[in-house]
């Protein structure tokens, strides 16, 4: 269903213009001559109150009065016109609204945004926009927007929530040689979304690669689900990843721009390559759009140049690709095809003497080859070769080898002659860049494809029905005495809940209490205030630790009462939690957030500094299953520490990942209730030996 309505909406066969104008240099203009002049095949009928004609189409008064059915209707009217003119259009049966105009949601107008969302759905249309530029889409011939021409045609697909962008990154396709079928302005998203344009492209036969351009989403667990199924490569560019650049990016399109950390991990949970700025997101896409995934960890890079090939070498070593020496057998072959002074190890320097024929027998050689599973050619320029045949050459090996389904791409550093090579390579499929370094770049991106698609999978998850139950019961209570900051002990009765590994912990009201709570606990025992309005414990002089005896513990329940008194007189002191004192380890921690696009969201780091000074911290949108929690943890920049360092034995990472899956589970099942939460810290002992969850603390949503 969702298909065949995209399909109305966006290769529509037929289209009317609400707002053309008979007067150049409006946008009701600019689209009836964009649609012309793009050789749109489809009736476009323009509707007008007063012109009997524009461009020589005839004109309408309103849509009412077409005599033939419209698919989609380009709304190019002032905002107040737009809902009225959405009704009249849904009356005549349109299926599609592409709603260039502005004055939405991204002005504060929500309300008008929910009324044409409103009568959208009582007419069955389906609605782009609005805010946006329009559609574009070579393989429909179809320019339904005020962007000045179709892109260069090309495989990928662009779709943007910056309609500016879109105009820029149109013109930029011709200069940059990057084709794009389509360019899909996306907007306010107030119904169609990028995760349905995403399932819709699964189905378009021209399509194999999708860019996207994102400020900020709304749904962001369906934009996981659609990135995780999606049959083609996904490549995002996100922006307002800085504090400022959120805020401009909030008010750019009304919509809420995430934190640039939990965006990161979404996308890798969706499967989704990234790239880090406009250029990086050109230069991906090219691969992207012409290449196979790189399948396997086997790089060979030919050269004529040792140090274009070193500057690779360099840049596979930033992307995290291994490179290994060729094997014997292929080193032999390569030997045939360069002078004894060149190298045939890895890169393979054939030296400035290559000519047409080495680049042509070494590539041929070596794509064909099984051990090789990528290969990276460069090119320097030289006043004995000729950049074009050369590329030829590479072209000819590629297709006389056949090996669709290894990936290569190109790299020529040189003048005039080399970027008219580079420019015949992009036509005749062949990624081409300019520095050996984006070469490489190119070719991480495809590797990077290959490596998320095996771990970007839907991790199991049930509801625990009966740790929900006890976890309720204390959030009801804390609820109905006025709270939404639950007490370490609520907070650790919820984790106990869910199976995590708290220290034990009761909570005494007397001192004779604490003494008996303390031996039954065991010796030495920790000793922490307990009071709602009291969060930051240590602060108010409000812990003890390391109690070893009943008089011990006499004295700390005194000196604990008179501190916290000292420090808020009006606090209401629930007693004082007796506690385990865990032996130390490496000090971790676990949190949650509901982020705004993403909902419950996990976090983990290294406590203490790392946390607070490094913030090397990292996500995972929940539910996080045992093998994406190990992969929290190689992420962080302190992954040594766990693996074990200077002798030191592994810590406990089995034992962390089975409690940052419990811990998920529990922020999904109270997603309605927690707002954040922190375990903290949370020791890590060494393999075999466990963790311990030491301080608890859970915020409850506001109701
Ligand atoms: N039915 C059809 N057309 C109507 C109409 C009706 N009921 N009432 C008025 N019109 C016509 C107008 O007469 C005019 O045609 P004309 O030139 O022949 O007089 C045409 O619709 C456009 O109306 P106008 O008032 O001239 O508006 P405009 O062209 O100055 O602006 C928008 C209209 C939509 C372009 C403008 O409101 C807007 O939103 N601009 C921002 C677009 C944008 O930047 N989008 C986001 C990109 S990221």
């Amino acid at each position: 269903m969702n298909h065949e309505e995209l399909n109305q909406l966006l290769k529509p066969k037929s289209i009317a213009v609400i707002g053309a104008s008979a007067t150049p240099g409006k946008i009701g203009y600019t689209v009836m001559e964009n649609l012309k002049e793009s050789g749109y095949k489809g009736p476009v009928y323009p509707i007008n109150p007063t012109a009997p004609e524009i461009l020589g189409v005839k004109c309408y008064p309103s849509v009412s009065d077409v005599p033939g059915t419209i698919d989609s209707a380009v709304m190019c009217v002032p905002v107040k016109l737009v809902n009225s003119m959405a009704e009249e259009c849904g009356k005549k049966g349109v299926k599609g609204l592409i709603v260039i105009t502005s004055g939405f949601s991204e002005v504060g107008r929500k309300d008008l945004e929910d009324e044409l969302v409103a009568i959208a759905r009582k007419y069955k249309m389906r609605v782009l926009g609005p805010n946006i530029v329009g559609t574009l889409s070579n393989s429909d011939k179809m320019n339904a927007s005020f962007a000045p021409f179709l892109p260069l045609d090309g495989k990928a697909t662009l779709i943007t929530q910056s309609g500016a962008l879109l105009i820029a990154m149109d013109a930029a396709t011709y200069t940059r040689r990057v084709g794009f079928d389509k360019m899909v302005s996306i907007g306010n998203m107030c119904d169609v979304d990028i995760a349905d344009i995403i399932d819709w492209l699964n189905d378009d036969e021209k399509t194999t690669c999708v860019s996207l351009y994102i400020e900020g989403l709304k749904d962001g667990r369906k934009f996981i689900k659609s990135g995780r199924t999606s049959k083609k490569p996904i490549i995002a560019l996100k922006s307002g990843v800085s504090a400022h650049g959120a805020a401009a990016a909030a008010s750019h399109t009304g919509s809420l721009a995430g934190a640039a950390k939990v965006y990161g991990s979404a996308f890798k949970q969706a499967g989704i390559v990234q790239a880090s700025d406009l250029d990086n997101l050109f230069d991906r896409t090219l691969a992207l759009s012409l290449m196979p995934p790189l399948k396997g960890e086997n790089l060979l890079i030919i050269t004529n140049g040792g140090g274009v090939g070193v500057l690779a070498t360099d840049a596979a070593e930033r992307y995290g690709i291994p490179m290994k020496f060729a094997p014997k057998d292929v080193q032999e072959e390569l030997k045939k095809h360069m002078p004894e002074f060149g190298s045939a190890k890895n890169p393979v320097d054939m030296t400035g003497m290559a000519g047409t024929e080495w680049y042509y027998e070494t590539v041929r050689f070596a794509i064909a080859h099984p051990w090789v599973d990528g290969l990276i050619v460069l090119y320097c320029e030289t006043a004995m070769t000729n950049p074009l045949e050369i590329a030829k050459g590479i072209k000819k090996a590629l297709d006389e080898a056949g090996m669709k389904d290894k990936p290569v791409t190109v790299s020529y550093v040189g003048g005039e002659k080399s970027a008219a090579a580079m420019a015949w390579l992009v036509e005749n499929g062949i990624p081409a860049y300019g520095a050996p370094d984006l070469a490489v770049n190119a070719m991480a991106a495809l590797r990077e494809y290959k490596l998320l698609r095996e771990t970007a999978k839907e991790p199991a998850f049930k509801t625990n029905e009966k740790a929900r139950k006890t976890a309720m019961q204390v959030i009801s209570a804390a609820r109905a005495d006025g709270r939404n900051a639950l007490t370490e002990i609520e907070a650790k009765q919820v984790f106990q809940a869910y199976g995590l590994p708290v220290t034990s912990t009761e909570l005494a009201k007397t001192e004779d209490e604490a003494v008996t709570l303390a031996k039954k606990i065991g010796f030495p025992v920790v000793m922490k205030i307990v009071s709602p309005e009291i969060l930051h414990k240590s602060d108010a002089g409000g812990v003890k630790v390391n109690i070893k005896d009943e008089a011990a513990a006499r004295e700390a329940f005194n000196t604990i009462m008179k501190n916290a008194k000292a420090y808020n007189a009006d606090a209401h002191i629930h007693g004082i939690a007796v506690q385990e004192m865990a032996p130390w380890g490496t000090e971790t921690i676990l949190g949650s957030v509901n982020d705004p696009s993403f909902g419950p969201t996990m976090m983990f780091g290294l406590g203490g500094i790392f946390v607070e000074v490094l913030k090397d911290v990292t996500f995972r949108v929940a539910p996080v299953d045992k093998p994406q929690a190990l992969d929290m943890f190689s992420e962080i920049r302190g992954a040594p520490i766990l693996a074990g360092v200077r002798g030191e034995a592994p810590r406990d990472r089995n034992a962390m990942a089975d409690t940052v899956e419990k811990y998920s589970s529990m922020i999904v099942d109270l997603e309605d209730e927690i707002s954040e939460s922190d375990a903290n810290p949370v020791l890590v002992y060494e393999e075999g030996k466990g963790i311990k969850v030491v301080d608890a603390r859970i915020i409850l949503k506001k109701k």
